[in-house]
């Protein structure tokens, strides 16, 4: 059963209220992310999981779990994937050279579990690659290459 906006009837955690209402609180943890940022990411993830109940978050970066914890709270997730080769210092086009002090996936899930449960985290898969290959082959549509 839907309700006047289009989201499926059910428990709705405090977090996913917040989501609902894209209410930036929901970022609990310190995030890269400004506040319009955070908007914009709320925005689109109650665009996702108003039409899916088994969405895949996929993020590429997460330092320390700021914009991932939205998705880990969402109980429309079912899946949270993180890439992030923690390197000791990296280049960015803002300018210097950017060091993570203490950048590791252990830290991150630290400090997801302060605020989320073990059940949140059952579906984070975390990679920390070396090298890249990537091939993304999705659905293919001329309308997509216009
Ligand atoms: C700005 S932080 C990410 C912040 C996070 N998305 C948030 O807002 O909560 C940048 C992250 O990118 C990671 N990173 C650096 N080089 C990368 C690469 N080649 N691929 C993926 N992640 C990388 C760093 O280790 C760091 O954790």
């Amino acid at each position: 059963m839907s309700d006047l906006t289009g989201v499926k009837q059910g428990t709705v955690t405090p977090y996913e209220a917040e989501i609902e209402a894209i209410d930036p609180k929901i970022f609990l943890l310190e995030s890269s992310t400004t506040r319009n940022d955070r908007q914009s990411l709320l925005r689109l993830q109650r665009l996702v999981r108003r039409e899916n109940d088994d969405y895949c978050y996929l993020e590429i970066g997460s330092h320390l779990g700021g914009s991932l914890l939205p998705h880990l709270a969402d109980s429309r997730c079912g899946l949270v994937i993180s890439i992030d080769p923690r390197p000791a210092v990296q280049p960015d086009e803002r300018g210097p050279m950017f060091a993570y002090q203490g950048n590791s996936t252990q830290r991150m899930v630290d400090g997801l579990l302060r605020h989320l449960s073990e059940d949140n985290l059952a579906k984070l898969q975390t990679l920390v690659p070396r090298l890249y290959l990537w091939v993304i082959e999705g659905r293919i549509r001329s309308a997509a290459s216009r």
